[in-house]
């Protein structure tokens, strides 16, 4: 393609800068430290809240089976990362992929995007925090005022305090160093997840088999459908809305797909991987698996302790062990749970500001925000700047429609990374790639196949609202990216050194 707008940027120009000691990061992930880094963020919100929800709502005790969809979507989109993310090393995950296959005016989207996905996200999951501090803290006997509490339900003018707080705590954690967040995560995520594994064999004690009768509840007809609540394709086809049933946990498997965000974000810390030819697909696949094989097991368990219409939507694993008469795990619970969150705000937080960087140093946003800090090598500017202005979106904003579009958002990503896969090898096949994603181009295919059918399960509304979030990033492209890019300025015209 010739057009500007697609033109491309070298794979080894990519990796080059890197390599200028003033926009470098430091060089220190191992597999083991990348698997942590993703069970850190996966595990969160979506198990802990969602499941709870969605078996109420959608699928009944056949949420595990929407877990399960769900992460076979991401398991296709998961092969596909890792031979980019094997491939590409460099800072920036789907955007830098894209921008070294489809061009530079795709890569922008896709970034734009991220954005979005990685600051929602980390909004979304430091207001979940914020409950759950909320809920210990009335164990406690102690109350905050209503007007500093989460904004969902409430009514009049807010802030969510403690939301606010965390995200600008994690701020400053991040530009002091990778090391010291890393480190902070291994231990949060370990206590995340001795909860998890709590819940699942503590709960299989007290499941009753009557609760999974029926597994599959039957299909409820729900009010008719022509509102921008219902999932885009029920309105495309003219389908009856209704809930429950086998199309009931593909609506379900659309929403509980936010509780596998966060794979994607392993291959954002490619640039600061050691091996990441080696590292970087172990750590994606692995952290997939595990957090998988979790989610599925603690659904069938929780659906088993108390039947899908009684859980609760709040705090659906505390609550089940309340309603079975063990007020202690459901404390203990609860504790674990804010403190999981803690981690899944900071990575997002982490890759959120990543991404921002590498467009940074590529002169699609200003350069000024891709100077790391002289001491702790770390992006400071892009890192405080999102994390202030996150903050305060975290503290006004309700959840529940945000989680819906950080789903479209990620979704889309998984699409762009999938059609880059199949184009890359085409244009490329020289390139070393130590991951290779298997049967391409059918596995890439189904990949984008398997992800549009979840994105189109989400409700029109969220598609108008990604829509417009799309439409201002493509009028910034061209106001100022597209003068602005390192590579339409001839800065990155050096000489490339042959392929490894
Ligand atoms: N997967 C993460 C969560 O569930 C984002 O909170």
């Amino acid at each position: 393609m010739t057009s500007p707008l697609f033109r491309t940027k070298k794979v080894e120009q990519s990796i080059r800068d890197t390599e200028e000691p003033e926009h470098a990061l430091k060089k220190s992930l191992s597999a083991l430290d990348l698997t942590v880094f993703g069970v850190g963020v996966i595990i969160g919100t979506g198990i802990f809240v969602l499941t709870g929800t969605v078996a109420k709502n959608n699928a009944g005790p056949a949420v595990a089976l929407a877990f399960v969809v769900a992460g076979v979507v991401c398991a296709l989109a998961a092969l596909c990362y890792a031979e980019f993310a094997s491939t590409v090393p460099v800072a920036g995950s789907a955007y830098t992929f894209s921008y070294a296959s489809l061009g530079e005016l795709p890569a922008w989207i896709i970034g734009w995007d991220l954005v979005l996905e990685f600051a929602l996200g980390t909004a979304v999951v430091a207001v979940g925090w914020s409950g759950y501090i909320h809920s210990l803290l009335n164990n406690a006997g102690w109350e905050l005022p209503v007007a500093l509490g989460t904004r969902d339900g409430a009514e009049g003018f807010g802030f969510d305090i403690l939301a606010a707080a965390l995200v600008l705590v994690l701020t400053g954690i991040l530009v002091l160093g990778m090391k010291l967040s890393a480190r902070v995560t291994s231990v949060v995520v370990a206590i995340k997840v001795t909860v998890v594994l709590v819940v699942i064999i503590a709960g299989a004690f007290f499941i009753k088999g009557s609760n999974y009768k029926p597994f599959v509840p039957d299909a409820q007809p729900v009010a008719a459908g022509q509102s921008l609540d219902s999932p885009l394709i029920q309105l495309i086809f003219g389908w009856a809305p209704a809930n429950f049933g086998v199309m009931g946990i593909f609506t379900a498997a659309s929403v509980v797909f936010f509780a596998f965000i966060g794979f994607d974000i392993v291959a954002t810390a490619a640039e600061e991987t050691r091996n990441p030819q080696r590292d970087m697909p172990r750590g994606i696949l692995g952290s997939l698996f595990i957090c998988t094989a979790l989610y599925v097991a603690v659904s069938i368990v929780v659906t088993g302790m108390q039947h899908y219409s009684e859980l609760s939507v709040d705090a659906p694993l505390a609550d089940a062990f309340k309603a079975t008469g063990h007020p202690w795990f459901a404390g203990f619970i609860s504790f674990g749970a804010a403190v999981g969150l803690t981690t899944v705000c900071m990575i997002l937080l982490l890759g959120q500001t990543r991404v921002f960087f590498a467009m940074s140093r590529d002169g699609l946003l200003p350069r000024f925000f891709s100077r790391v800090h002289p001491r702790f090598r770390t992006p400071h500017r892009p890192t405080v700047l999102l994390g202030v202005i996150i903050a305060v979106v975290a503290g006004f904003t309700p959840l529940t429609e945000l989680a819906e579009l950080v789903n479209i958002g990620t979704l889309f990503a998984f699409v762009v990374v999938a059609i880059s896969v199949i184009i890359l090898r085409r244009s490329r096949p020289d390139l070393h790639r130590s991951f290779r994603t298997p049967w391409v181009p059918f596995l890439p295919v189904l990949s984008v196949a398997a992800s549009l059918w979840l994105m189109l399960n989400l409700p029109a509304e969220t598609w108008v609202r990604f829509g417009i979030w799309m439409a201002i990033g493509i009028v910034v492209y061209f106001l100022y990216s597209r003068t602005h890019s390192r590579l339409a300025r001839g800065e990155d015209k050096t000489p490339v050194p042959p392929a490894r």
